[in-house]
């Protein structure tokens, strides 16, 4: 089937030929003023200002992509995926605040460590977000909206001890797990395979390696004489 675009598109409506026409003459009017003869390149700035509604609302979901799933299970599935992506944001902003801040003779070891956790679970968040809008839904992104959709609580700006950073670090990992073993099961229960795979796979997995791999941290085990 041929596609519609812009070039090929039957001229049905009056409206938007003649505003189209309008454009048209106003770019043809700046290229003239700025000396040009071939089409203007002046980018058209500060549409956010007037524009119409959005695309989609946060919160709704849509039905484009057929994938075999009810409105009512998309519409869960978004909702525990949003919380999973914030608490993932927040948790990875934390690793990233702890590898800046990260002192004392573990230094080299945590501040490599937090950064690579930083990473990974910088790839669960796309993971996470694309799955949101595979089914339909709207994404959290920006870091005042985090805040406020986050049940991680909140550190303070202040530099910690790493004994400190790594108990925030913790906590924060169970919270999640606890949403992963609940957020799996109800995908499950719904028939949502591909959100539960995302969150026992991906989710799930990562963080329980990564709470392995922090908690050694703060064993208070003898470094150089057995006791
Ligand atoms: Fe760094």
């Amino acid at each position: 089937m041929a596609k519609t675009t812009a070039k090929n598109a039957p001229a049905t409506a009056a409206a938007p030929v003649a505003s189209a026409s309008k454009k048209a003459a106003s770019s043809k009017d700046n290229s003239a003023a700025n000396g040009q003869t071939g089409p203007s390149v002046q980018p058209i700035l500060n549409q956010q200002f007037n524009a119409p509604a959005p695309l989609q609302k946060y919160g709704t979901v849509s039905q484009r992509l057929p994938i075999g799933l009810d409105a009512n299970i998309r519409q869960e599935s978004v909702e525990m995926l949003n919380q999973m992506l914030a608490d993932t944001c927040s948790i990875r902003d934390m690793y990233k605040k702890h590898h800046w801040q990260v002192v004392g003779p573990t230094f080299y070891q945590l501040h490599l460590l937090f950064d690579k956790h930083y990473e990974e679970q910088d790839a669960l968040i796309d993971m996470i977000a694309e799955r949101i809008q595979i089914l339909g839904g709207v994404a959290v992104a920006m870091a005042a909206d985090i805040a406020e959709v986050t049940s991680i609580p909140r550190p303070p700006r202040d530099r910690e001890e790493a004994p400190v950073q790594v108990s925030r670090l913790l906590e924060a990992h169970q919270i999640i797990l606890k949403n992963c073993h609940d957020f799996a099961k109800r995908a499950d229960e719904s028939g949502d395979d591909g959100t539960n795979d995302l969150i026992v796979s991906n989710v799930m997995r990562t963080n329980e390696m990564q709470v392995w791999f922090v908690s050694e941290h703060v064993v208070d085990t003898p470094l150089a004489r057995a006791e």
